[in-house]
């Protein structure tokens, strides 16, 4: 399943230099992320042994900056699975048959007014994920880390797995840019794809193009959320860029143009990177 598409074959494939293909986008993803949904107790470890070839990536930058619609892509290409912890709190804001336990409906009260959510709440959730960071097609989390504190639990945990992580791409974009995108965001409630109003509309205006679901504007797109969502980015999540580059896995992409272009230019610097890295830089832990 990843052979084509796997680690080594990245730094010399130059057709990973190219937009993404028709045939790519209309093949749907390789891997759902049933175990990222499931409960505790519903989950089946997905993977046993770690495999050395798969791609895990973490994708920081601001609310809005395109990292759910680049997580999308990259997935596609590298046939990794999409972990967003925001999904995760938006699938459990959204269930009715189940009541929510307290420090999920607290979780979900900070979600609405665009705060972070605590990161016990948030730690508690990966960790009973673990097995999703050990799949074998590899990952690419979106959303988490988000402090440092998350990153530092996430590395222990990584390296007390003997999982590597290859790379974090930081997406820029200029913050009126940002906020143009998260104001005309639309998400499909079925499969979550994400569209926007005029950069990415749907063929059919409401209906998501994949699965025919609604879609809907998310609560925390409001303006009064948006400022301080990008207030807590600035104050909590920006660090981390200093943190990954501490630890030589930073890899900076500018945010501009089409997504595929984004997408493609993400490949090449994955590429570049890996290059580096056979030619004896720093290995990718
Ligand atoms: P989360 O769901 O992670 O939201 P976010 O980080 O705020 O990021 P967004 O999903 O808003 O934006 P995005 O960068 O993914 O952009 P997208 O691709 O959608 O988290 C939500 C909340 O959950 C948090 O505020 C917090 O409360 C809580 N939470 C989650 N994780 C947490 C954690 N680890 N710790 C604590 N709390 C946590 O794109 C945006 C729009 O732009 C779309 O309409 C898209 O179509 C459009 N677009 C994308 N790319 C382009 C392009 N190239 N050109 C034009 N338009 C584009």
């Amino acid at each position: 399943m990843i052979a084509s598409n796997s680690i080594a074959n990245l730094a010399t494939a130059n057709s990973f230099t190219t937009q993404t293909s028709q045939k790519e986008k209309a093949t749907p993803a390789p891997h759902d992320r049933c175990g990222w949904f499931q409960p505790s107790a519903l989950r089946r470890a997905n993977a046993t042994a770690v495999n050395a070839s798969a791609w895990r990536l973490v994708l920081l930058g601001a609310p809005g900056v395109g990292k759910g619609t680049q997580a999308d892509l990259l997935n596609r290409r590298l046939e990794t699975c999409h972990l967003s912890t925001g999904d995760l709190f938006r699938a459990a804001s959204k269930q009715k048959d189940v009541e929510p336990s307290p420090a999920m409906r607290v979780a979900l009260e900070y979600m609405r007014r665009g705060d972070l959510v605590p990161d016990s709440t948030v730690w508690e959730m990966v960790r009973e994920r673990t097995e999703c960071l050990r799949c074998s097609a590899g990952f690419v989390l979106d959303g988490f880390p988000r402090t440092l504190c998350q990153a530092e639990s996430l590395k222990q945990l990584m390296e007390s797995e003997r999982i590597p992580l290859n790379a974090v791409v930081n997406y820029e974009l200029p913050l009126a840019d940002i906020v143009a995108r998260l104001s005309g965001r639309r998400t499909c409630e079925k499969c979550k794809t994400v569209y926007h109003v005029t950069g990415n509309p749907p063929k059919v205006d409401g209906m998501c193009d994949r699965c025919q679901g609604n879609l809907f504007q998310r609560e925390d797109d409001r303006p009064e959320s948006i400022t301080v969502r990008m207030a807590t980015y600035e104050r909590s999540t920006a660090p981390l860029i200093e943190f990954y580059k501490g630890l030589g896995l930073l890899v900076s992409v500018a945010a501009v143009g089409s997504p595929d272009e984004i997408c493609a230019r993400t490949i090449q610097a994955l590429g570049a990177r890996v290059k580096n890295e056979s030619a004896g830089a720093r290995p990718a832990f």
